[in-house]
């Protein structure tokens, strides 16, 4: 086989945190629109696949993980499919548990973090507070002369946003992050539903190839064919590249969260393999 032609691709990056500390907020804050007050209660209790396009025309891909204690799980996977976890850290609330279990996650995975300290708008924010606290939990942040780069920010105001993507797209760069887009596409499932009208809906985000409209795969012990493919603005797209997340109509049942989608070249082929995993 020739070498494959590894081409650059945009960061996925998780943000994470304690139950309220503005996470969705951060990414509203970023993607410019208003998903908290969407939210029941308030409350992330999925994971979010997002893309932005920065101002210098670089994309950045992010997940939303829910803070909540009994989210754990999806932590867990969102640390893993992850190249960089921002942490968001409220100025007056502090560290936290699930700021914690979050910096466990990450350690685990061997992902870099940045750290965000927001809602430092607030008259009883203490970032100096929350650097030291961090020092604890041996996350030493650039200010406390450690290398884990932190920056202050306000989802609310927007102050700190654009030093925040700065840093993101820094810390992207020293990673030198690629993928093979000329190629069959291997992604893996963030989250997926039953959806009553169009049947079992997967969100997934493409490690390497591009996943196209008609292809066939096999996803979990599922199969099917790529009926449609739609952004995350809910556009049409005939083909996702790279660290794109799309939701993909056309699978045959429900995956799980995690799974792995890999093209095949048949239906036959991808019978075989769905019903081999069914046995395992
Ligand atoms: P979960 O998904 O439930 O874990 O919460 P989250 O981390 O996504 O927090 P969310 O974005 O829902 O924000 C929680 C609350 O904090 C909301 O009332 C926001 O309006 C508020 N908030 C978020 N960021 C800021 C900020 O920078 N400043 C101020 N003053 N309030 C903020
Ligand atoms: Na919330
Ligand atoms: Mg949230």
């Amino acid at each position: 086989d020739a070498p494959e032609t590894l081409k650059s691709r945009p960061p996925v990056v998780a943000i994470m945190g304690h139950v309220d500390h503005g996470k969705t907020s951060l990414l509203d804050a970023l993607r410019g629109t208003d998903v908290v007050k969407g939210e029941a209660g308030g409350i992330t209790q999925h994971m979010g696949a997002y893309q932005i396009k920065t101002k210098g025309g670089d994309l950045v891909t992010f997940l939303d993980t829910p803070g909540h204690a009994a989210f754990t799980q999806m932590r867990m996977r969102g640390a893993n499919v992850t190249d960089i976890v921002i942490l968001v850290v409220a100025a007056d609330d502090g560290i936290m548990p699930q700021t914690i279990e979050a910096i466990n996650h990450t350690k685990a995975a061997g992902v870099p973090m940045i750290v965000a300290i927001n809602k430092i708008d607030k008259h009883e924010a203490n970032a100096q507070r929350v650097r030291e606290r961090l020092l604890e939990h041996e996350v030493v942040v650039e200010a406390m002369s450690g290398d884990v780069q932190d920056v202050e920010i306000s989802a609310k105001t927007g102050v700190g946003l654009d030093e925040l993507i700065e840093k993101i797209l820094l810390q992207a760069e020293l990673m030198e992050l690629k993928a093979n887009p000329d190629r069959e596409a291997e992604a893996t499932v963030i989250e997926a539903k039953l959806d009553k009208g169009k049947g079992p809906l997967a969100t997934v985000l493409v490690n390497r190839g591009t996943l196209k409209v008609g292809d066939i795969l096999v996803v979990g012990t599922e199969s099917g064919r790529v009926r449609a493919m739609l952004d995350d603005k809910g556009r049409q797209v005939k083909a996702a590249p790279p660290s794109m997340p799309v939701e993909v109509l056309g699978i045959g049942g429900v995956p799980m969260a995690g799974d792995k989608l890999t093209v095949v070249e048949s239906e036959q082929r991808a019978r075989e393999v769905s019903s081999y995993r069914q046995e395992q």
